[in-house]
């Protein structure tokens, strides 16, 4: 048996919706571990495109069971609205192939209220959250005051936890000047679509550890990427939850002996949404074209997404802090036109030069990135579907790449389609 957890090692958005669709084929079960409806994953089936944001990307293929981890934190009117918008693209979506976690939190809409009265007010020192309530969440969660979905069982017990996590988050708004947030209308609207919400709702290890034992393959698929984790990422420039590899394993409830090979999924280039440093940002006509080849416009909140070239002293740190085995090398197709394409390998900093991301935001805005060059190689990369029919300088850009990151290229993908992707080591089986 063998499971693959499919990670983002850059700042989000690498194609990771793309390469689970793709890899999905293989798997029985594809399992969400964290986040929510903060991630946007893109997959395009025979030109038709799908946009998951709780759901996981198995859930538009037949036979698949996907599940919704106690890791992952929902909001259950966007949960319930991302289901109808599915199925009215002819997904089916039932109690036989989607499972939520008893266990997972809720993002209520008091925390979407409070996301974006603490931007709103950060002026300049606001994180660019992609205003889903996702920070707050997280927050009530770790400070045992969350309601979780079992929670909508009993009317008693609901009410009695709102008004806990509403003295809280009351105590806040009158400090800032905000209403009182009213317990009795969110109290009656829960309850209205807690039965939708619950039937649902299973013991998600259980589950997994039945799907183990019936030797069935899993495939964990990551949202976010490591550079947003809340501890390794670029602090306080992140999210709310761990995106590294081992989450999969708290965020679903199973030993990480369960995850048998990770696969980091990295863009060619690189791309990052919201605030905070980016060594290899292209403010230039170089970061405008790769914006606007690669179509890198947020699938969730629509914001145009900062541009730059490959990092690769941060994808190498990635790697090593979460454990990658190999990574999926994406969107290789949008390099296609450039006369010249160039490679991070070190920083400098105070005259230094570095071969890592330094821990501290205001240090990690001050390196300056030092450069290899690499010649284009000027003609069409999109649908290939065989590395040897790349063209010569494709393949030494890559090579390169794999020999500085020390880590395998798995796989290559050439464009948003399922099938344009090149498999060199299959995960499931190596
Ligand atoms: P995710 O959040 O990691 O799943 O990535 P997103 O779906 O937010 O963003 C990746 C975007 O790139 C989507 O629009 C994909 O359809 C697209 N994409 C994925 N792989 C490729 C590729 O190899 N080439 C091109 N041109 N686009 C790709
Ligand atoms: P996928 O799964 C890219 C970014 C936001 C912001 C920071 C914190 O599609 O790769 P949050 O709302 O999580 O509190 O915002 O994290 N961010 C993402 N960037 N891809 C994502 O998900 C992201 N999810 C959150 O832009 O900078
Ligand atoms: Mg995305």
């Amino acid at each position: 048996m063998r499971n693959v957890a499919v990670i983002g090692s850059q700042w989000g958005d690498e194609g990771k919706g793309k390469i689970v669709d793709w890899l999905s084929s293989e798997a029985d079960v594809v399992v969400r571990f964290q986040g929510g409806h903060n991630a946007g994953h893109t997959l395009v089936i025979d030109g038709i495109t799908y946009k998951l944001r709780l759901l996981p990307s198995g859930i538009v293929r037949k036979n698949k069971i996907s599940i919704i981890g106690n890791g992952v934190v929902i909001d259950p009117w966007a949960f319930l609205d991302e289901i109808d918008e599915i199925k009215s693209k002819g997904v089916k979506v039932g109690l036989d192939n989607l499972i939520i976690s008893e266990s997972a939190n809720l993002i209520l809409p008091f925390h979407k209220e409070m996301d974006e009265i603490r931007e709103d007010a950060a002026g300049k020192a606001k994180i660019g959250t992609t205003r889903r309530g996702i920070g707050p969440a997280y927050e009530d969660k770790i400070g045992r005051r969350s309601i979780r979905v079992m929670d909508l069982i009993s009317e008693k017990n609901l009410s009695q936890r709102l008004e806990t996590v509403l003295l809280h988050h009351n105590a806040i708004r009158k400090g800032l000047g905000k209403n009182i947030f009213k317990k009795d209308k969110l109290k009656e609207d829960l309850l209205k679509i807690a039965p939708e919400i619950l039937k649902f709702s299973q013991p998600v290890w259980k589950k997994i550890y039945e799907f183990k034992k019936q030797s069935k393959k899993i495939l964990f698929e990551g949202a976010q990427g490591i550079l947003l984790d809340v501890d390794h990422g670029t602090y306080p420039f992140v999210t709310s939850s761990n995106t590294v590899a081992s989450a999969a394993a708290t965020g679903s409830g199973c030993g990480p002996n369960s995850i048998n090979y990770v696969l980091g999924i990295t863009k060619a280039y690189t791309t990052r949404v919201g605030e905070g440093p980016f060594p290899t940002e292209l403010k230039d006509d170089i970061g405008e074209k790769l914006g606007t080849r690669g179509k890198e416009f947020g699938t969730v909140t629509s914001r145009k997404r900062r541009c730059g070239w490959f990092d690769g002293v941060l994808v190498r740190q990635t790697i090593k802090i979460s454990g990658i085995d190999g990574i999926a090398l994406t969107k290789l197709d949008v390099l296609d036109e450039l006369d010249e394409i160039k490679m991070c390998i070190a920083y400098e900093i105070n005259g230094k030069k570095i071969d890592y991301l330094p821990a501290a935001v205001e240090d990690q805005l001050k390196v300056k990135p030092i450069y290899k060059s690499f010649k284009g190689w000027k003609s069409e990369t999109k649908g290939i579907k065989k590395f040897d029919d790349l063209p010569q300088n494709a393949k030494i850009y890559i090579k390169e790449l794999e020999k500085f990151i020390e880590t395998k290229v798995s796989s290559i993908s050439t464009s948003p389609e399922r099938n344009d992707t090149i498999l060199i080591v299959d995960p499931f089986k190596s």
